[in-house]
């Protein structure tokens, strides 16, 4: 045979691979999410998250200053509220001892160059486990965008750069850089949750915050999995309102979505390699069905290939020491 072309010749050995990959990773690329609970020395392993842990505040210090030491840049925080101080406004979630605003205290002055992100949404702190305030049994869009404005200057006031509203009430991100600006917070970054799906695959989230939806579902706020152009309209009217950076989630089975919104915004994108994700390639390493650090690192490089610049994974730690 006599070939014109052989696309074999690009793949003939590691180093002319290495030198045509269109993709590559680097520490640049990550956020980490921290789960945060009270007490002292606590290090408690998610029972779906094998590997992955909630840490009392102490040991997220320790954890943080290690993960800077690593190259990691970003870090996003959740916190696992009180049973007793969950209500059905918010309370806790504007309280400026609250342990979200004492978390990004602690962290930014033990490694203040750690970008610090924190997640916006009522979730950890209702009574009802749902994004926002329930009245009726509806979840009211307009009372909960005030709290979550609110909440967003609570963060800034500890110390917080960038805010991440997960919560997909309309009109949020408005509302959220609205406020900043009135209370002088012009370097506070918005990262806005704007193709968020109503997905099965949080589940093993939900353990670690003990945060599941105490009735019904989240369909009537995240979005419908059957749909595609509505996505890249969410993510468009976050632009639109002020986002910094968009993101979409969940991550592996969204990967055309990621492509799509990464091709019709002029921000960063982001993506959520989210907990049943990281369940599922933890569940299968371990029975020895696939292989563990490919499977990370084929997945995290799935990501960046589809648009993302931007991933918030458990996998970080993993991926960077392989790099
Ligand atoms: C809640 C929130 C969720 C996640 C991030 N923020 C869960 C939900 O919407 O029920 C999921 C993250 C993951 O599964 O890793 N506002």
């Amino acid at each position: 045979m006599y070939l014109q072309r052989r696309n074999r010749i690009l793949r003939v050995s590691p180093a002319i691979r290495a030198m045509v990959a269109e993709t590559s990773l680097t520490p640049n690329d990550f956020i980490v999410p921290l789960f945060i609970c009270e007490g002292e020395n606590v290090k408690d392993e998610i029972a779906s998250m094998p590997n992955y842990f909630r840490y009392s505040l102490d040991n997220t210090v320790k954890e943080v200053k290690e993960l800077w030491s690593m190259g990691i840049k970003c870090v996003l925080l959740f916190v696992k509220s009180k049973d007793e101080l969950k209500d059905n406004k918010g309370t806790e979630a504007v309280n400026p001892d609250g342990l979200m605003q004492r978390s990004i205290k602690a962290i930014k002055n033990a490694v203040p160059e750690m970008l610090v992100m924190t997640d916006v949404a009522l979730d950890p702190y209702s009574s009802y486990g749902h994004d926002g305030i329930v009245e009726n049994g509806q979840i009211v869009n307009d009372a909960t965008v005030e709290v979550l404005a609110q909440m967003s200057v609570s963060h800034a006031q500890a110390g917080a750069d960038f805010v991440a509203p997960s919560d997909m009430m309309d009109g949020r991100i408005g509302a959220i850089r609205q406020a900043l600006e009135e209370n002088h917070f012009t370097n506070t970054g918005i990262m806005a949750y704007s193709a968020k799906y109503a997905s099965c695959f949080y589940g093993p989230f939900r353990d670690a915050l003990d945060s599941a939806p105490g009735f019904g579902d989240k369909k009537t706020y995240q979005m419908d999995y059957s749909n595609r152009i509505e996505a890249v309209k969410e993510a468009q009217m976050d632009v639109e309102e002020g986002a910094d950076i968009v993101m979409v989630k969940p991550g592996l089975p969204y990967l055309d979505i990621v492509r799509e919104v990464k091709n019709s915004v002029d921000v960063p994108v982001s993506v959520y390699n989210i907990s049943g994700e990281y369940a599922m390639i933890k569940a299968a390493a371990k029975t020895g069905w696939i292989d563990e650090n490919k499977a990370i690192l084929e997945t995290l490089t799935a990501f960046k290939r589809a648009g993302a610049d931007l991933i918030a994974t458990y996998f970080a730690r993993e991926a960077v020491r392989m790099l």
